[in-house]
């Protein structure tokens, strides 16, 4: 139980204000749900006491049965109820991307769920649109409204530590506005079942702070550069690869994740395997054990070198 009192996706361990407001009702749910049911045991108890039958006629039983039931049925469920509104209405009122005040602008991200990876688009990125998967970046300090949505099934957008969640429907955007407090590392999951490999559709978001933000915005304007060493590798990539997955400056399939900068990634497989070296290569010839049913077939008709190959070169793509 204590083990969620912590972590980068306890919601018990707020990073913002709307997120510390979500703890707060939390708290404030758990606190009055216990003092219901101290209540309600209490009662429970007091109705196996002994003692002498009592003199009431049936019209009096039914009387008071009638006081139990509208007391603690309706008025105190009721009022209950009226409580948590008014207490939930506002935290949910903090992240609807209402104006903001002096005509302060809120960085606009754009976050697509797939079964099973995160496609996150910065639209206004200075100097043209940047794409990334399986990672988010964003500055610190200030409002961010995600605009997200569903390519294929619905799922859900939520970085615990941050705020309230979001369903990613397709046909459809919704948008929450969320602020880190802090800087840090932020785990974020897909919080809808959507298939086989809902838990292993895990996203890494990281606050940083405006000037690191941009700077990593920039990076990733320049495609990367692709040295001769792997030439190989590269002409399997554009035969195998290229008709799914973008590379900036070699292919541009839209299929599966955008792999530009995917050297630079702390996960493969959205959360599945850890990258170090050779990750990439693993993953190329286990993907389907690691992760089954993920989209990307199988490629076994390669042999383990090539796949390794493979891996190495895109390991490289760094900004
Ligand atoms: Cu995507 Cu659950």
């Amino acid at each position: 139980m204590l083990a969620g009192c912590s972590g980068d996706r306890s919601i018990l361990d707020p990073a913002g204000q709307a997120a510390r407001e979500v703890a707060w009702l939390w708290w404030g749910m758990l606190a009055f749900s216990t003092l219901v049911l101290v209540v309600i045991t209490a009662l429970w108890l007091y109705a196996f006491r002994g003692g002498r039958p009592t003199e009431r006629s049936s019209r009096d039983e039914k009387r008071i049965a009638r006081r139990w039931i509208i007391g603690g049925g309706l008025l105190l469920p009721g009022l209950s109820i009226v409580v948590l509104l008014a207490f939930g209405v506002p935290v949910g009122q903090r992240m609807l991307p209402l104006p903001l005040p002096d005509g302060q602008q809120a960085e606009r991200i754009e976050v697509i769920g797939h079964q099973w990876w995160w496609e996150v688009r910065y639209p206004d990125a200075e100097g043209g649109e940047v794409v990334t998967s399986n990672q988010l970046m964003m500055p610190v300090g200030e409002p961010v409204d995600f605009h997200v949505t569903g390519a294929d099934v619905i799922h859900a957008f939520w970085i615990p530590r941050l705020g309230g969640k979001i369903d990613m429907i397709p046909g459809r955007t919704n948008v929450i506005r969320l602020e880190a407090d802090v800087a840090g590392v932020f785990g974020a999951q897909c919080a809808e079942f959507c298939g086989a490999q809902h838990t292993n559709m895990q996203l890494h978001v990281e606050a940083m702070p405006r000037d690191d933000f941009d700077a990593w915005l920039a990076e990733r304007q320049a495609p990367p550069e692709h040295s001769d060493d792997h030439q190989a590798a590269r002409d399997t990539f554009v035969e195998h690869c290229a008709s799914c997955h973008r590379v900036a400056g070699v292919s541009d399939g839209q299929q599966g994740p955008d792999l530009s900068d995917i050297g630079d990634r702390v996960s493969l497989g959205a959360g599945r395997l850890a990258m170090e070296e050779g990750a990439i290569g693993y993953w190329l010839r286990h993907h389907q054990q690691l992760k089954p049913g993920n989209r990307m077939p199988s490629h076994d008709h390669l042999d383990a070198e090539t796949l390794d190959d493979l891996g190495a070169w895109l390991e490289t793509l760094s900004p």
